[in-house]
């Protein structure tokens, strides 16, 4: 894909999972990859793998909910690679502690709603804020959000403070792009399905899979690679018209044609 090789790109959050299938592909791609996340030693692994096949890339620790930390992931990629030229905003809070107890709106605790906005979505805003100002500085850039198809589908039951993050991410997306597009920055987002990464290898619901698959269109659940090539592209120069567009990357669950 046209303008990855040698340009930085940092995934806040990509230690595992879509994240971590994306800085694969970007490593392929000769990009330099940041992997920031909360799981250093997760990072850490997925620049052995980036590094052992030949490219380029640094593990950072930091948290999405704290700015400070934010800041510093992107001093730390400054100061390795001399610039950033995108972003994916990939990480959010799936523990069985949050998200878990995201059931809904009688049951589920006010401090999960706190805690789940508090990483999904201002997370992507520090994030965002943070790499921005250099992006405009370029003059051109990329940031692409992760959403889910629950911040579009209807009559969800459950995770109603989880869907209420990724609708909020979609309305992010749509702010940036509109705000910067005429600045050279773009912004897009991912609304994966059922993608089978580490979390959802551990937490192995079958009954979802197989409600996934036989409502779903396709053969098979999904796999980070397919995020990873989207999320590649709208990083790189082949989608400079793109811009202000959410994705559903999910087999055919959410056709909006
Ligand atoms: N896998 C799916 O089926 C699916 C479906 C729809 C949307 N998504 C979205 O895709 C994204 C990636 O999810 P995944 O399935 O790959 O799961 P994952 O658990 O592998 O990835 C989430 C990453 O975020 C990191 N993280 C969590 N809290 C953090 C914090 N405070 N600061 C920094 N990093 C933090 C985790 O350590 C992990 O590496 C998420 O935004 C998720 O909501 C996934």
């Amino acid at each position: 894909m046209r303008g990855l090789a040698g340009k930085t790109f940092i995934m806040a959050g990509g230690a595992t999972g879509v994240g971590k299938g994306t800085a694969l592909r970007l490593g392929e791609e000769g990009a330099n990859v940041v992997v920031g996340d909360i799981n250093i030693d997760g990072a850490k692994l997925t620049v052995e793998e980036i590094t052992k096949a030949g490219g380029s890339a640094l593990a950072v620790h930091f948290d999405l909910a704290d700015e400070a930390s934010v800041n510093d992931l992107v001093k730390q990629t400054i100061d390795e690679f001399g610039g950033v030229h995108g972003l994916f905003n990939v990480g959010a809070d799936l523990s069985p502690n949050n998200l878990g107890r995201d059931t809904n709106l009688l049951e589920t605790d006010l401090d999960v709603w706190v805690r789940t906005l508090d990483v999904n979505v201002i997370g992507y805003v520090r994030t965002a804020r943070a790499v921005l100002p250099h992006l405009l500085e370029n003059g051109s850039g990329s940031i692409v959000n992760c959403s889910s198809g629950t911040a579009v589908s209807g009559g969800d039951r459950k995770r109603p403070a989880y869907s209420a993050s990724k609708s909020a991410i979609n309305a992010l997306t749509r702010h940036i792009a509109g705000n910067w597009g005429n600045a050279g920055v773009r912004c897009n987002g991912v609304m994966p399905g059922l993608v089978m990464g580490e979390t959802q290898e551990k937490q192995n619901d079958t009954e979802l899979q197989q409600m996934f698959l036989s409502r779903v269109p396709t053969t098979r659940l999904g796999r980070p690679a397919d995020l990873g090539s989207v999320v590649a592209y709208l990083l790189s120069d082949d989608s400079e018209w793109i811009n202000g567009q959410v994705w559903a990357i999910d087999g055919g669950a959410n056709m909006r044609a």
